[in-house]
């Protein structure tokens, strides 16, 4: 068995899907859900917490069998077994693609057991207090050094789930930026504080930058023996961690299976046990593992990533739409975007396809959004008036954490009035063109009983799915990020022209006088 390389241009599924879009490209369905109860119920999915509601789509019965011809016909199927059972997918780096299996339960491979064993056993030692710092002081903040998928992830989770958590202080640094990491350190106590490395390369330059820094930091209050007590990494290359100063058995691992923005189901995951305590980090690994079992085991008609996944395709390649929005009415997710924006445009940001060859249809979709009603007093106006549309996702929670049904009834009434709002719009009043909503625009609805950990796991790991989906039809590998590096290589130059003072060492005229402008102002702060 290969994992598949069709070109999904070539199908008879994607050229009827060409034929229908033309059909349906300027087809209003403002009123396809006017007293029509059967559309609603037949485009909507009931799964444990979940309710997804994608009937304000501009799909008819048709398009959907399309779809699913379409999932058929690059062989989906293939590949989802494909990468469940630990193949090669990730062809173009020779790796598996498992993070699934960190969150296995059924099958947990035993290095997997035995690091959420680490994770636990340290996390708990960290939250009674049984673990000390240097001085004898139990710890009180802890500090997560890393950036991207060593970073996005944990964060995400920490803030999402803020409700569970217990009295440590969780800070991140992931930026270079030193004003930033100056200002979280200057806060904190070195006897009290400790600091999780996170780099599975244990190579990157903001982070070893950053954490550098914060070693520094600390030997101005205590001895470089104390390093090991309060430093831990979380690494695939305990080589460099150790000659950073972190004790081996301190240094928690990652496998080269687990890409790094999908690893906050493992060690990545430290700090999440240490806020959350490890029973809510066991019980987001299970709602992921939930997900995975009906992304591999639901027919494809039932199956929600593969059906968000498909939909997308469908604005993404016929409607030509670019982007696509997530709009979460809940404070806690405020970082969903941010770290679903690594997961979607990392693994679908790609331009070659499975053959070698460059693709000549769109791939992958540009992710943003932010929390509701925020945006509602901010982007919604383009969204209801402007003239590109935006399939936005719209993930919202039946019961609220703290109990307070009122806020909790206005917030979830606009979660449902927009995107009504956004799917009927309005004609004009006669005398005033500018109150008009043209409609017809469309969304998805994931309505979840309540933000729990076991239902946050469960919907990282639907759109983990979806992305996947994704990449699959476009016949992309979502799991390399070639195009990270160009970036990287060029900044090394550049920090030395920096350094040099010698802003010619660069070629390009731009940079060149931009140096110039950049070390004359440095000259002047001095
Ligand atoms: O920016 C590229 C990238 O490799 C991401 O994919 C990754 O999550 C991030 O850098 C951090 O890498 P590391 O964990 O090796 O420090």
């Amino acid at each position: 068995m290969s994992f598949p390389t069709v070109n999904p241009t070539e199908t008879a599924s994607w050229k009827a899907l060409e034929t229908h879009y033309k059909a349906l490209a300027s087809k209003g369905m403002q009123t396809a859900l006017t007293g029509n109860e059967s559309r609603a119920k037949a485009m909507s999915v009931s799964w444990q917490d979940f309710f997804f509601d994608y009937a304000k789509n501009r799909i008819t019965e048709e398009t959907f069998s399309l779809l699913m011809d379409l999932a058929k016909e690059v062989e989906l199927k293939t590949a989802i077994d494909m990468q469940f059972a630990g193949e090669r997918i990730n062809a173009t780096e020779n790796r598996a693609v498992l993070h699934t299996a960190l969150r296995n339960f059924d099958a947990m491979k035993p290095e997997v057991s035995q690091t959420l064993e680490k994770i636990k056993q340290f996390s708990e030692a960290v939250i009674s207090g049984t673990y000390k710092g240097f001085s004898g002081k139990p710890i009180t903040d802890i500090v997560n050094i890393g950036i991207g998928g060593s970073h996005l992830g944990p964060e995400m989770v920490v803030e999402a789930l803020h409700h569970y958590s217990n009295h440590l202080n969780i800070h991140f640094i992931a930026n270079v930026d030193g004003d930033n990491v100056q200002d979280i350190l200057s806060n904190l106590n070195p006897e009290t504080t400790l600091v999780i490395v996170v780099s599975k390369s244990f190579t990157t330059q903001e982070t070893l930058t950053n954490a550098t820094v914060a070693k520094n930091w600390f030997l101005q209050k205590a001895s470089k023996e104390a390093i090991a007590r309060h430093f831990v990494a979380v690494s695939m290359n305990t080589k460099e961690a150790v000659k950073f100063g972190v004790a081996e058995s301190n240094v928690f691992p990652m496998y080269d299976w687990v890409g790094g923005r999908f690893s906050l189901w493992g060690a990545v995951g430290l700090s999440i046990s240490c806020a959350l305590g490890y029973h809510r980090f066991e019980e987001l690994l299970k709602g992921g593992f939930e997900m995975d079992k009906h992304f591999q085991t639901t027919e494809f008609h039932q199956n929600i990533p593969v059906i968000l996944g498909l939909l997308s395709v469908w604005y993404n390649n016929f409607f030509k739409v670019e982007t696509e929005g997530i709009v979460a009415y809940s404070e806690y997710l405020h970082k969903l975007v941010p770290y679903l924006q690594q997961a979607v445009m990392e693994s679908n940001g790609k331009s070659v396809d499975r053959n070698g060859t460059a693709v000549d249809y769109q791939t992958g979709t540009i992710a943003w959004g932010d929390v509701g009603s925020n945006a509602q007093h901010a982007f919604f106006q383009l969204l209801h008036q402007g003239t590109k549309w935006v399939p936005t996702d719209f993930i919202g929670f039946s019961q609220s954490l703290q109990g307070n049904t009122k806020n909790h009834n206005i917030l979830m009434a606009n979660f449902f009035a927009q995107t009504e709002s956004l799917w009927e719009g309005k004609p004009a009043d006669p005398q005033n063109p500018y109150t008009g909503f043209e409609g017809n625009r469309p969304s998805n609805t994931l309505l979840i009983k309540k933000l729990t950990p076991k239902n946050l796991g469960s919907l990282i790991a639907l759109y983990e799915h979806k992305v996947f989906v994704q990449g699959v039809i476009w016949n992309i590998y979502s799991y390399d990020q070639w195009g990270v590096e160009l970036g990287k290589k060029v900044a090394r130059g550049t920090l030395q022209a920096i350094v040099n003072q010698n802003p010619d060492q660069m070629t390009n005229s731009s940079t060149q006088q931009l140096l110039k402008q950049y070390l004359q102002d440095q000259a002047e702060n001095k």
